[in-house]
Order: structure tokens, then sequence, then C-alpha cells
């Protein structure tokens, strides 16, 4: 029987509880599933791409069907590279839903074949989004139970003043060389 391979594309800046609830349920219904990391130069992060990508690559090790992998340019080409059937999206509000639904019609214009599937995160995460985590963690609040706890760290290190002096300094010492596959 053919095997059923889905992208779960995205910016993960950083990787929140909702993703994980996402990926944790497409891992359920896809034979693979691909979280796929887009590398977007124009976008300043507040994580480097190898950074996120370590976050997710701890936050996936227990899902075996489960990998990370970085891409540039047409989702939709990198869905063929790969040879996915399905694209993965969350829908948290019915906000999300006329950009996802612009995303996705967009998408099967470009490559036809190639299916979007929605699923909802669990009810708790249905306002979470990587945005407010960024800003709320810069403002001092907490994103306990928001965040895995490793990211939750990674966050305070992020933004610790002495961390931030550092990195200013010597911008190579802040990085983690990503996990290679
Ligand atoms: O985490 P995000 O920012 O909601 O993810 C958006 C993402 C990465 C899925 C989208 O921006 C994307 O697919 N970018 C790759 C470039 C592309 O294919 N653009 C055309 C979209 S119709």
């Amino acid at each position: 029987m053919k095997k059923i391979t889905a992208i779960y594309p995205g910016s993960f800046d950083p990787p929140t509880n909702g993703h994980l609830d996402l990926i944790e349920r497409g891992s359920k219904i896809f034979d693979e599933l691909i979280v796929a990391l887009l590398r977007n130069p124009e976008k300043a992060p507040l994580f480097s791409l190898g950074e996120r990508r370590l976050m997710l690559e701890t936050m996936t090790e227990n899902f075996m069907n489960v990998r990370v992998d970085i891409f540039d340019g047409l989702m939709v080409d990198y869905a063929a590279r790969v040879k996915a059937d399905a694209v993965l999206r969350g829908i948290r509000a019915i906000s999300d839903y006329e950009y996802e639904l612009q995303m996705a019609l967009m998408n099967r214009k470009l490559q036809p074949d190639l299916e979007t599937v929605f699923m909802m995160p669990a009810e708790q995460y249905s306002y979470l989004s990587s945005r407010l985590v960024r800003e709320i963690a810069q403002l001092g609040g907490s994103v306990k139970s928001l965040v895995p706890e490793m990211v939750e760290q990674r966050l305070k290190e992020k933004l610790d003043p002495a961390v931030k002096l550092r990195d200013a300094r010597n911008p190579k010492s802040g990085k983690r060389s990503g996990k290679q596959r």
C-alpha cells in the first residue's frame, strides 16, 4: 500500500505547544510527517534556523515517523522534491481561515496534486501563536505551558541581557550546531 507523506511547513519562531499538538495529530494519520522549516531571508527571526531546527528535533524525537527539514523557495516545489502527498496546516480560529484558504487554493493552482489538510489544535492552544509567545517573553511574562520547557529555557537564554550582550559582541557564540540528518 502506498505510504502517505505530508509536510508541515512553517516559520516556528519559536515552536509552541500548539505546533507540537498538531505534529502529534499529523503523525497519527500520515505515514511520514516532515516538519518543514522555511528559510526566509526577508524575515529577521528571533531564533536562527539552526536553533529552531534543534528545538523542533528535540520536541519531536519520540515520534518515529516525524523528521525535521529546512526548505526555501516555493513550498509546492519542496513538496515535489520530497514526494509529499499533502500539506498539513493548523486552523485555530475563523481569523486563520481566510489566509489559509487563499494559500491552499494558490498552492493547488501551482500544484493540483498536492492536497492541503487542515487540522484543529486542542482548544487550549486556539489563541496561541509564536508571535504572542515572542512578545510575552520579550516583555518578561511567563510562557509556561504555552511552549515546551526546553523552548522556555531557550527564550530565557536568548532574552537574558548578558547573553544578548555576548551574542552582539561575538555573533557566533550563541549559535548551536543543528543536528545533521
Ligand atoms: O508559520 P507561517 O509563517 O504561517 O508559515 C507560512 C508558510 C511557510 C507555510 C508560507 O509562507 C510558505 O509556504 N512559504 C513558502 C513560499 C511559498 O510557497 N509561497 C507561496 C504560498 S501560496
